[in-house]
């Protein structure tokens, strides 16, 4: 069974459904009912196991299999059977009361029976006290951004492995990292975070395999097409490969879509090679692993405008070519106030829902220079919520663990406090909104 499925997928209600990705390898996906409904009406509904769409592999069987599903599936998804893992019509439908029964609810009775933590095999005995547990009530990932360098400071390691089940190298697996030279490659960093992660049973999401930024000089000062592309394609299938069967997704095309949202962003990737290199990307991230999720991320499209619109389409196009993508990593660094409101967050994801992609919220922090630690609470609260509430939301990491490291430190002020734990490794008030949120209070 695939490391992701077997973690997220053991929940009673989930349906597996093997689909043929249009275009795609073909593979398994775990739709809920409501995902899987073609009038699209209702992509929701609170708890139940979120949904994989494309790739190889995902041969999952959650709670077993049952009698046979419905057609069905996302636009772009070519349903060929269905799996009911069983209790058809058991999940909580969209927006409708959380059912003790299929899903327990915060501070109600816990179905100890039915709810595991994830991967450690230990049955939870109430109400969960950490991030991790209650992410896995509604099966969903809670990570965030980790730096190697970290590590070794005990409160930040025990912090990590005890809340969190997902790490995101925050930037040990970038290109000037990972082949600082080239045809030279250097994975030590993504490595130490991969054995952490594989210590403490968390998942990892390699980042990034193409971007503008934190590209080594020797990229940067390629003139010709081919070279570029050759570099480009080597650099995706020697970290993909090095990779393969450790991480269970890939930021493989990051930020390449302009601000304005009106074409890719003007960089030497689009200007030596034309749009056609995502494609390429992605194709080559696939040849050197069938198995892991490949995901388009990007700032500035979580919810609704022009760019999230570009991001949309791009990706609707790639599905039409049979470009193997699996999903879009919707970054969310914001501030407190509903912008984007979490309402057009939700629309988003449903409509990525819709073509059969999968959605990471993948690099959220709430910067809060003016110091509101409850409004930043709700609104982690209610992005989260999001995620809980989309069926094929796989999860949510955050862009750092404690405030003392985040990247924002000194940005847009001195102390944005951006995160869900303070310089003394203390939850804030946002760590209890991610609790509910996933809990579904
Ligand atoms: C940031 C890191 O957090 C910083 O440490 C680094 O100096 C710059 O990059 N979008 C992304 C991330 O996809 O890789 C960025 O990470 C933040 C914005």
């Amino acid at each position: 069974m695939h490391p992701v499925a077997h973690s997220l997928f053991k929940g009673r209600h989930a349906r597996l459904r093997r689909v043929r990705a249009a275009g795609t390898l073909a593979g398994f996906v775990i739709l809920s009912a409501a995902a899987c409904r073609r009038d699209g009406a209702t992509v929701g509904g609170t708890g139940g196991a979120p949904g994989f769409a494309g790739g190889s592999g995902f041969d999952g069987s959650p709670g077993g299999s049952g009698g046979a599903g419905g057609a069905g599936g996302a636009g772009g998804a070519d349903v060929e059977m269905g799996i009911d893992a069983g209790d058809a019509g058991a999940d909580a439908d969209a927006g409708s009361k959380v059912d003790a029964n299929t899903q327990p609810d915060a501070g109600s009775k816990v179905d100890a029976g039915s709810t595991t933590d994830a991967g450690n095999g230990l049955v939870d005995a109430g109400p969960p006290t950490t991030l991790r547990a209650a992410a896995a009530r509604t099966h969903r990932l809670i990570g965030a951004a980790l730096g190697a360098a970290h590590l070794s400071e005990a409160a930040y390691a025990a912090t990590a492995a005890t809340e969190l089940d997902f790490a995101t190298p925050e930037n040990e697996m970038k290109w000037e990292t990972t082949e600082p030279a080239q045809g030279s490659f250097d994975f030590s960093g993504g490595d130490a975070i991969v054995a952490f992660a594989q210590a403490n049973d968390m998942k990892v999401k390699g980042h990034t395999l193409v971007w503008h930024s934190q590209l080594p000089d020797w990229v940067s000062n390629l003139t010709n097409a081919t070279d570029l592309h050759d570099a480009m394609i080597n650099h995706i299938t020697q970290e993909v490969s090095h990779y393969r069967g450790q991480v269970i997704a890939w930021d493989v095309v990051n930020e390449a879509v302009a601000d304005s949202g009106v074409g890719l962003r003007d960089d030497i990737f689009s200007e030596l090679l034309g749009a056609g290199y995502i494609d390429d990307a992605f194709k080559a991230a696939r040849a050197a692993d069938p198995a892991v999720l490949l995901v388009y991320n990007d700032y500035g499209a979580e919810g609704s405008g022009a760019k999230s619109d570009y991001v949309y389409n791009m990706v609707k196009g790639m599905l039409s070519r049979g470009v193997p993508i699996n999903a879009v990593g919707l970054q969310m660094h914001t501030g407190p106030a509903d912008s984007p409101s979490a309402t057009a967050v939700a629309a988003n994801m449903q409509r990525l829902a819709l073509l059969g992609l999968n959605v990471f919220v993948s690099e959220m922090d709430v910067q809060i220079c003016t110091s509101d630690l409850n409004a930043q609470s709700a609104r982690f609260h209610d992005i989260v919520a999001d995620c809980a509430q989309a069926p094929l939301c796989l999860g949510v990491t955050v862009w750092g663990l404690t405030d003392k490291y985040s990247w924002l430190n000194g940005m847009t002020c001195a102390t944005p406090q951006p995160l869900l734990f303070d310089d003394n490794y203390l939850p804030k008030p946002a760590h209890a909104g991610v609790m509910n949120a996933f809990l579904g209070l």
